[in-house]
């Protein structure tokens, strides 16, 4: 399913490195290392009746990712939640929206690769917006020929937004007429979706691929952890596809998307033999959570 303009977006405000712009406004230079060279790290974070879910999970993450490619004068957490808390109130957004927030490596002195040339510090970006979760409510997989990263090559622990690994699938599943693609490992593993984290479920246990070559996504530790807490088998381990193809129930977990069923796979059907409904269980504890976690909002 592909995302339409949504026009209450028309008169966002957005935060771009030390204040609040129009949408119009909101850029960064063509020296900012997001445009050279996708080197950026990021976050996305809905906002969910009057909080910002698992806030602290994604500035972790981002923090680390930063870490990870030795960013300098990076913001901290609180100068962050700041940036955010202003831009969410600014548009008196307390429910039903998508941050996308951005950290770049900041401005260069002159165009190229090398970090050094970066000496401004880091440009933060809290992207605002009102957004529905992005999936409609099942949707159909293909496999995609392209694999997804591993720590070999660029470790996909790292939320980096040099993104062309995932878009390259994304593109396979658009021709194919699917809505996402699975990525195998470098073994012919299921690792993930080329945006979400996937899910099986063979009689009434969920199965996840490790955590090896994905994002280790926050909703994915979220379903892990729901599972455990309410009794509902659980473990992590290699998949193939066929696992999933012959799965009674498959889903995929993402901030953007929540989680999803998978009614197809590369044209298999999914289907249900066990008759437990294991899934829309998961569905209501998280949906649960949503209503109840996160960071108040000080508005
Ligand atoms: C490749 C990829 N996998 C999985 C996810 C889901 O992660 P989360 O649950 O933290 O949103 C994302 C989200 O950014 C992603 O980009």
């Amino acid at each position: 399913m592909q995302q339409k303009y949504d026009t209450r977006n028309d008169g966002i405000l957005i935060w771009v490195k030390d204040r609040l712009c129009t949408r119009s406004e909101a850029k960064v230079s063509v020296f900012d290392s997001a445009v050279q060279g996708g080197d950026a790290v990021w976050e996305g974070i809905r906002v969910y009746n009057g909080r910002v879910f698992c806030l602290d999970r994604h500035l972790e993450r981002m923090q680390n990712s930063a870490h990870a490619l030795a960013f300098a004068n990076v913001p901290t957490n609180e100068e962050i939640t700041q940036a955010i808390f202003k831009t969410l109130e600014a548009n008196g957004m307390r429910d039903g929206a998508h941050i996308r927030l951005t950290l770049t490596r900041g401005e260069k002195i002159t165009s190229g690769m090398d970090p050094r040339l970066n000496q401004f510090g880091c440009t933060l970006i809290v992207l605002a917006e009102w957004k529905p979760p992005a999936f409609p409510p099942e949707i159909t997989l293909i496999t995609s020929s392209i694999r997804r990263n591993n720590p070999m090559f660029l470790d996909s622990k790292i939320h980096h937004n040099n993104l062309l690994n995932n878009i390259l699938a994304k593109l396979e599943a658009n021709y194919a007429g699917a809505d996402e693609a699975i990525m195998l490992d470098m073994h012919g593993y299921v690792s993930e979706t080329n945006s979400v984290n996937i899910f099986c479920i063979r009689n009434g246990q969920v199965l996840s691929p490790t955590a090896d070559s994905c994002l280790p996504g926050i909703t994915r530790g979220l379903v892990i952890e729901i599972c455990r807490e309410n009794g509902i088998p659980i473990a992590e381990r290699n998949l193939s596809v066929m696992e999933f193809y012959t799965a009674d129930e498959v889903f995929c977990s993402g901030t953007m998307g929540e989680l999803t069923r998978v009614s197809e796979i590369d044209g298999r059907k999914i289907v249900n033999k066990s008759k437990l409904e294991v899934l829309a269980d998961i569905q209501g504890y998280f949906r649960k959570l949503t209503r109840e976690w996160g960071t108040v909002l000080p508005f």
